[in-house]
């Protein structure tokens, strides 16, 4: 069976290693987060967010506009953030409302204070490998295969979706690392046969259960980005038929966080994350991190 990388531990080790470096500042790093509409998925993630900041001693806020906001709307309360010397870090929660210019909206964001690190500045710092803040979730995942000692120089990765948020971020972030890099998505020829010759594979596309046991290449690295709810019974009996424990599980919570990867079929891979518990706890945490990065900067610290 495969080695499990637990998101938690690394999380934990992060956390810690910013404790002194919160401390040594003169004020607390400061937080804000935007949160538009009512998506149930983004207010999860949001105040786990929020409880991140609270656990580590910075200062948050949340501000929470109603979905019929207007990008000008927006404009206007990422203007006024930019502005305020305490908030060190803005996050707009992805993904916005339809209706909303979701590139204008993060353009807005002050490249200082981009602690997602999707103004088109810091992706053109990644792109270039300058410093400057990195895309949370992909990030995490390198903290994680380091912290694991998963080499990742020489090694063949390949990265399932092309999301501006994870699938290019990643792709670049492990081609820096040294490894020969193949981005796939949804319109990949052979998909599982790109995926079969990956020493280390992200999984990242948003389809439930898509990676089975033939896309995986005995003693592969599996990382699974998906964050997939099973919402019916009959769709937890097809992907765990007759498990009686994962039905009693679906009926206590109303729904079943299911990855990208499916989890019954990774028994020939060497390493893989869980779901939950593997990648989602380290974007909170890198987000802390750059976080507490951009506090050191607008400072004049770290
Ligand atoms: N939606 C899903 N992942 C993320 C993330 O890392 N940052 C933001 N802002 N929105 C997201």
């Amino acid at each position: 069976m495969p080695r499990i990388l637990d998101g938690k531990v690394v999380r934990d080790q992060i956390l810690l290693e910013l404790r002194p470096r919160v401390a040594a500042l003169p004020r607390r790093p400061g937080l804000a987060v935007v949160l538009v509409g009512d998506d149930p998925a983004s207010a999860i993630y949001v105040r786990s967010k929020v409880k991140a900041c609270e656990d580590l001693g910075l200062y948050s806020e949340k501000h929470a506009p109603p979905a019929t906001t207007t990008t000008e709307e927006l404009l206007a309360l990422i203007h006024d953030l930019n502005q305020r010397p305490e908030i060190d870090g803005i996050l707009v929660q992805m993904p916005l409302p339809r209706h909303v210019d979701a590139k204008k909206v993060l353009m807005a964001v002050t490249p200082e204070k981009d602690v997602d690190g999707f103004h088109p500045f810091n992706v053109g710092n990644l792109v270039s490998g300058n410093p400057g803040p990195r895309a949370c979730t992909p990030s995490g995942i390198m903290e994680l295969l380091r912290r694991n000692e998963i080499a990742v120089a020489g090694k063949k990765a390949v990265v399932v979706g092309r999301s501006d948020i994870v699938g290019k971020p990643m792709a670049l972030l492990l081609l820096h690392a040294h490894a020969t890099v193949t981005i796939c998505h949804s319109k990949t020829a052979d998909l599982a046969g790109e995926c079969r010759r990956a020493d280390i594979l992200v999984a990242a596309i948003g389809r439930a259960g898509l990676i089975r046991r033939d896309f995986i290449k005995p003693g592969a690295t599996v990382v699974d980005v998906g964050m997939n709810r099973l919402t019916t019974a009959e769709e937890v009996e097809a992907v765990f038929p007759g498990n009686e424990a994962k039905q009693a599980e679906f009926a206590r919570k109303g729904s079943l966080l299911f990855g990208d990867v499916h989890p019954l079929e990774v028994d020939e891979a060497g390493a893989v994350t869980p779901v939950p518990g593997g990648v989602g706890p380290l974007t909170i945490a890198m987000l802390m991190a750059n976080t507490v990065a951009a506090a050191e900067a607008h400072l004049g610290q770290g």
